[in-house]
């Protein structure tokens, strides 16, 4: 029988996507999320060609480390993620994450984001399985589970992802693997409960914070 009082129950942390922001706006939303409990800042690069939209390069990302007095999450949705890492590293961002499906030599990008001096995440589309992540759970700092498909905000949760997080977890447990559990795409004030009861430490939040009256407060509901 599981020790409750074995378990070592984490805080969530919460990183609003910069995505939904206000980009007319970007050093007011900065300083709402310095200023609230959110914990990460979630940062979206999109490319154009590994995901069907363009959102925002260095420059952008330049003014936000600028302002922002919290981690920068940095999520890239750009293929040959490898000619870039150096480069982020110099903007700012504390962890980067590729993706899967972006990587023909994932282990190779792993190290190089980690001899970059960051921590190294790995993003997996809804149709890829946990389980691909198998050889190398034990080198990555956080996997980042998509919950929908990733390119836009705003765009509806995939159930899926509770069993996903599950097989992940246990995968986890199998290869004593430290991996934050981060969920990206649809996470709102409905699900966000039952996705860490299934084991998720990092939640991603962009039109449920950006979307609401009261974002920080949204972002406390959340952190609660
Ligand atoms: C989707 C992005 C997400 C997005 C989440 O491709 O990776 O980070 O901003 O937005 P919401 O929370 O609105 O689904
Ligand atoms: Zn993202």
């Amino acid at each position: 029988m599981v020790n409750l009082h074995k378990l070592k129950i984490m805080p969530s942390i919460i990183a609003p996507s910069i995505l939904s922001a206000d980009f007319a706006n970007l050093q007011r939303d900065c300083e709402m999320l310095n200023n609230s409990s959110a914990d990460w800042f979630h940062i979206d690069i999109m490319d154009g060609v590994f995901v069907p939209n363009i959102s925002f390069g260095f420059p952008v990302l330049k003014a936000i480390q600028k302002h922002a007095k919290k981690p920068l999450d940095v999520h890239l949705m750009i293929v040959d993620p490898d000619r870039y890492v150096q480069q982020f590293k110099e903007a700012g961002a504390e962890i980067l994450t590729v993706h899967y499906e972006a990587c023909t030599h994932l282990h190779r990008s792993i190290q190089n984001i980690k001899n970059n001096g960051m921590k190294a995440g790995v993003a997996i589309n809804p149709h890829t399985s946990a389980s691909l992540l198998e050889d190398v759970i034990k080198d990555i700092d956080l996997i980042c589970v998509m919950s929908v498909n990733p390119g836009f905000g705003g765009q509806k949760f995939i159930e899926n992802t509770y069993n996903k997080v599950q097989q992940l977890n246990a995968l986890k447990l199998k290869h004593h693997s430290n991996a934050l559990i981060e969920i990206d795409g649809g996470v709102d004030l409905n699900n966000y409960k039952k996705l860490l009861e299934c084991g998720a430490n990092v939640l991603v939040a962009g039109n449920t914070v950006f979307g609401s009256s009261n974002p920080t407060e949204t972002i406390a509901k959340l952190k609660s």
